[in-house]
């Protein structure tokens, strides 16, 4: 008969989870607290314990980390009522059989703790326990926001493959938060002490992507007027984040099959072989399965990198997570905007978890940001959230310049901060930018500025294209051609 050890501070649970259990036919101990815990573990040596992570005293993965310390193979699940991804990553990173979220169903608790006992020691990759990662946890805070099924199997993925060495590609489409998880993988390693690296193998051409990844030797081509060591070299001891891999060309796919293999880089025009000593993380949301298919990209590339993957589930296979993510980055973008956060009205947040976003996480943060942006002190509601995230907010269907200009747009006035509501120039900006987004955002925002200018002058000179001129100071034909440019038709042209 198996022996479960229940600990918790709360009482009731301790009575009625172990009556479950004993029903279930294992004998069954409680502590209530993780010292006790601790302790029982030591006098009784138990087969399996359930542990809550919030408790008056040590945390519950700080008296698992001591239980497992006493009795190396223990198995341990631990239960939480805060789904935060800090603790899933660190309770499964040191080693907890599982995590649970409160409220769970009896059935899914007892196929656990079946596994768990079933399972008796898993394999299960092990670093020494570093102390710097507890208060590493209490600062980051949770970075990775998520609560759903889903995204707990990915936190627990990635607490497994940190702290190993193994190469990881992170899967997932657009937007599903990728980087983050890279980064998360970074912070949750041995190397985290270390530099993190991040190389776009999209975003650059190819010849600029070899010379940016192994560097180069003096007159390694035309313009290489001195050495330069490239960014994997770079990295020291540290983690090199190879996003978009599966738009890597074929010749630099080739030298990164052999820099796993041989962990060594060659600079271009270089003949001695560097050591090099990284640890390479790839992501990409590109069918790599396809592009083996079609010789675009490398077999044996592929074969090594999907040996630890990490999936990312599109946002709209998280449930419940939209409504978390949003109050997440309502608080933060309002933060970060120097603005009171008004927060959504139950339709705007049922429109959210309606919407399939097919940009994913970045999709979500972009509307709610147009839709704080354009907020006035009231929740956003339903129309302002599909306002913000439907295309709609291409410049010509927004109000000109001058509208966003006027008094009663100005907030309270000057001397009360650079509050978003005293800067309409910078919201409009930002909306600017955000409908671009990447794509000649920089052109797309000056070309609205100017834009915008040019109405101005019309507006303030009542349409007279001469004077309007002379208040930009242009010539009057470049001043015809920008209005033609820019599509401003003048409904009142007083001459
Ligand atoms: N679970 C999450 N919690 C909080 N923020 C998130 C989460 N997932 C993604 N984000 C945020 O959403 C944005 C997009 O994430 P990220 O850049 O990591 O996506 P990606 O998968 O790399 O996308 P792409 O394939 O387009 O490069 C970022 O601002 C990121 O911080
Ligand atoms: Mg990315």
């Amino acid at each position: 008969m198996a022996q479960i050890l229940i600990v918790d501070d709360d009482a009731q649970l301790r009575q009625s989870f172990g009556k479950i259990l004993e029903a279930e036919g294992f004998e069954v101990r409680t502590a209530g607290s993780g010292e006790a815990g601790v302790a029982e573990v030591a006098a009784n040596a138990p087969d399996l314990v359930v542990m809550d992570v919030r408790m008056t005293g040590i945390t519950g993965i700080a008296a698992m980390q001591r239980m497992r310390t006493a009795v190396p193979n223990l198995p341990v699940i631990i239960m939480t009522a805060y789904g935060g991804t800090e603790t899933a990553i660190e309770a499964t990173k040191l080693g907890a059989f599982d995590y649970i979220l409160k409220p769970f169903d009896i059935p899914d608790i007892l196929r656990l703790i079946h596994q768990a006992l079933d399972a008796g020691r898993l394999a299960r990759a092990h670093v020494a326990i570093d102390p710097k990662d507890e208060a590493d946890a209490e600062t980051q805070g949770d970075a990775l926001v998520g609560q759903s099924r889903a995204m707990q199997e990915v936190f627990k993925a990635i607490g497994r493959a940190a702290p190993t060495e193994a190469l990881v590609l992170i899967r997932g489409e657009s937007g599903t938060g990728k980087e983050l998880v890279a980064r998360a993988l970074w912070q949750h390693s041995a190397r985290a002490a270390k530099p993190f690296v991040v190389i776009n193998c999209v975003a650059i051409p190819e010849t600029l992507l070899e010379a940016e990844l192994f560097g180069y030797e003096k007159g390694a081509f035309t313009g290489a007027s001195a050495r330069r060591v490239g960014k994997i070299e770079q990295a020291g001891r540290g983690t090199v984040f190879l996003d978009e891999i599966g738009d890597m060309p074929l010749p630099i796919q080739a030298k990164i099959l052999r820099l796993l293999q041989e962990k060594q880089v060659e600079r271009l025009g270089g003949r001695e072989l560097i050591p090099v000593d990284v640890r390479i993380l790839a992501a990409t949301n590109r069918d790599l399965e396809a592009a083996v298919a079609e010789g675009r990209f490398r077999e044996d590339l592929y074969y090594r990198l999907k040996v630890v993957t990490v999936g990312l589930p599109p946002l709209r296979a998280r449930e419940g997570d939209v409504a978390l993510l949003a109050r997440h980055f309502l608080s933060r973008l309002a933060r970060e905007m120097d603005m009171q956060s008004p927060g959504l009205t139950p339709e705007a947040l049922d429109l959210l978890a309606a919407h399939p976003w097919p940009g994913n996480v970045r999709e979500l943060a972009n509307a709610l940001q147009k839709a704080l942006i354009f907020s006035r002190g009231a929740p956003i509601g339903a129309e302002e959230m599909r306002q913000a995230i439907g295309k709609s907010g291409s410049l010509d269907g927004l109000p000109g310049l001058h509208n966003q200009l006027e008094p009663s747009a100005r907030g309270n006035g000057p001397g009360t901060g650079p509050s978003l509501g005293d800067n309409p120039l910078r919201a409009f900006i930002r909306q600017a930018l955000l409908d671009a987004a990447g794509d000649a955002a920089y052109e797309h925002v000056l070309d609205a500025v100017a834009r915008g200018t040019i109405a101005e002058a019309l507006e303030i000179t009542g349409g007279n294209r001469t004077r309007a001129a002379k208040l930009l100071g242009l010539s009057r034909p470049t001043l015809i051609a920008k209005i033609e440019k820019y599509g401003l038709k003048m409904t009142t042209q007083v001459q």
